[in-house]
């Protein structure tokens, strides 16, 4: 991505002026930061997919006894008809169901993929909307169709309203408010509260939505995963290498009950060398960051006889660091020309035949592992 030109995306800034001035930081408004916008999937198509079971999708109203929400699937039926004021349908990751909505998501691929969470898409009646609230995690919001106006502030009191089904702030107070017609975009900052409301009928709009794990809970995720990982790898250890706690000044105890204090050093120290290799931590890291939803399957599919081009289906995840690269949830050791072609099947999502004519059999036979997989399609 070229990250020092001009984008009508963002509203003229390259994506360094971008990132610099806004990013976790303030508001951007872009008028027409998608000129001549049409919707990436019809309404029809976004109903279809809100029947899904595998797709996740909440309808939220807005009306006299207050805020309802539902979560889906939903039949045609279950929804209210459009004429109907005051309601809205979200779905979830529309990216993983839609090649359309997923080429859009690549649009802001100057952020890592690592933090790229998923493009929700929102539909809404007249007046329909979520309610005033805040996000912990960035967004870009991109009218698709219709108008929605915004508004949002900057205020600390981020108190919700108690006994609401959803995140509704308390005292909301805008600063700003602008009405979004059809290619305009806003990103939002974490935590920067703001209320979208559908004017008028027909009123669709794209999240692209961030993902930024929390410290405790990706520490645990990561703990457990370090732990299967040093079991296994302990299944390979002969047990004459093990070492065991040796005790030969041990004192005769009255209080045989009490814990020998070496022995927790002794375990401290053997927990302490597990993630002393920071090779360890990274590999967990990468696999987390990189396993897909609960929802996603993968079709199987073939390894190619000739090699021409490929492509990351476009639910795979793929990342990678100085020396491993990471798919779907798994983890590779990845060094020389290998490595150099793997990454930049990372950074396109795919490879051409000039690239695949310089790849080794290694790597040949691993792509074709993840061909079957149904991680990678051949063309
Ligand atoms: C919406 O599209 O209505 C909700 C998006 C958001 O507020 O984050
Ligand atoms: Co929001």
């Amino acid at each position: 991505m070229e990250i020092d030109s001009p984008l009508p995306l963002l509203g003229g800034l390259s994506a360094r002026q971008f990132m610099r001035r806004h990013w976790q930081k303030k508001p951007l408004l872009v008028r027409q930061a998608v000129p001549d916008m049409v919707p990436p999937l019809a309404r029809t198509a976004l109903f279809d997919l809100a029947a899904r079971e595998e797709v996740e999708s909440r309808l939220i109203r807005h009306g006299k006894s207050g805020w309802t929400l539902k979560h889906g699937p939903f039949a045609r039926r279950a929804l209210p008809g459009r004429q109907q004021p005051g309601w809205t349908l979200l779905v979830q990751g529309v990216d993983l169901h839609d090649q359309a909505v997923h080429r859009l998501l690549q649009q802001f691929r100057f952020v890592p993929d690592a933090r790229l969470d998923d493009l929700m898409i929102s539909y809404a009646s007249d007046t329909g909307g979520v309610g005033p609230h805040f996000d912990s995690y960035d967004v870009f919001l991109l009218q698709a169709q219709g108008r929605r106006r915004w508004s949002i502030g900057r205020q600390r009191d981020l108190g919700l309203q108690p006994d609401v089904p959803l995140k509704i702030l308390s005292r909301f107070e805008a600063e700003q408010s602008f009405v979004l017609e059809p290619g305009d975009m806003l990103y939002l900052p974490p935590r920067y509260a703001h209320d979208g409301v559908a004017v008028g009928d027909d009123c669709m709009t794209c999240s692209i939505g961030l993902r930024s794990p929390a410290a405790a809970p990706l520490g645990a995720d990561l703990l457990a995963r370090i732990a299967e990982a040093h079991a296994d790898a302990l299944q390979d250890e002969p047990a004459r290498a093990a070492v065991h706690y040796r005790d030969p000044t041990q004192e005769p105890l009255a209080t045989p009950a009490a814990m020998p204090a070496a022995l927790q050093a002794f375990a401290r120290e053997a927990v302490q060398a597990a993630l002393r290799d920071g090779d360890v931590i990274d590999r967990a890291l990468g696999e987390s960051m990189t396993e897909p939803k609960p929802t996603v399957w993968f079709e199987q599919g073939e390894s190619p006889e000739h090699w021409h081009a490929v492509a990351l289906d476009r639910r795979t995840r793929m990342l990678y660091d100085a020396r491993h690269l990471y798919i779907n949830g798994e983890s590779f050791r990845a060094s020389g020309r290998d490595a150099t072609l793997m990454r930049r099947l990372a950074d396109q999502r795919a490879l051409g035949r000039r690239d695949l004519a310089g790849a080794s059999d290694d790597a040949l036979a691993l792509m074709g592992d993840w061909c079957e997989a149904g991680w990678l399609h051949a063309e």
